[in-house]
């Protein structure tokens, strides 16, 4: 069985359909859990964080890895064969393109990028064509960085947002372990 990473960040109103696809992925490979220090420590008006917590550990059967000292060995101990980061918010997406890594989930896919590791980033944030916009283009033109199909999902009250359709994750991570990106990448 292949192994996934699944990496978790902050777009709170997205977790639900993101432990729904964890959910399905866990089917085919073993799911590797982490959760950056927002998304395992925070609570919102969409649920509390113990409650994700738990129903990621009994999905994937293992703890979260939550900290950056958790996460550093991913790459060298050859953890997993594909890092998701599902949801991708826009602060976790403009730290990769700009080589920062202060974050467990930065940590994760830095340390995957190191041997070559696919990565797959499904996105979810109201920036993406405005503050995080050059960050996205960046990481649209990175090796071995790849995307799952994205659209904006209220043109007229957030001009700036786009989410990727969670649906495609499967499709997007099996186009990605032949180092393909799943195309259409933008959807109308
Ligand atoms: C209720 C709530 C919902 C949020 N939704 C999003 C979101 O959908 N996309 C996003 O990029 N940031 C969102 N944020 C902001 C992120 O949580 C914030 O930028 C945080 O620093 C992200 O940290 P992380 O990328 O390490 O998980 C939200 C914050 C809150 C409190």
């Amino acid at each position: 069985m292949k192994k996934i990473g699944f990496a978790m960040c902050g777009s709170f109103c997205t977790h639900s359909i993101a432990v729904d696809m964890m959910k399905k992925l866990s089917e085919k490979y073993s799911i590797v859990p982490v959760m950056s220090s927002m998304t395992y420590t925070t609570d919102t008006r969409f649920g509390q964080a113990k409650d994700l917590i738990q129903q990621v550990e009994e999905i994937s059967g293992k703890e979260i890895l939550h900290t950056i000292v958790d996460t550093e060995p991913i790459g060298p101990k050859q953890m997993v064969d594909l890092m998701v980061v599902c949801p991708c918010t826009g602060n976790t997406l403009s730290k990769l393109a700009n080589g920062i890594t202060d974050t467990s989930v930065t940590m994760a896919v830095k340390s995957a990028l190191r041997g070559g590791t696919p990565v797959v980033l499904c996105l979810a944030t109201n920036d993406a064509l405005g503050g995080s916009g050059q960050n996205l283009l960046r990481l649209m033109n990175a090796k071995n960085v790849y995307f799952v199909p994205l659209s904006q999902d209220d043109a007229q009250k957030k001009p700036l947002s786009l989410v990727a359709d969670f649906s495609l994750l499967p499709e997007t991570i099996e186009a990605a372990f032949e180092h393909k990106q799943l195309q259409p990448i933008l959807k109308v």
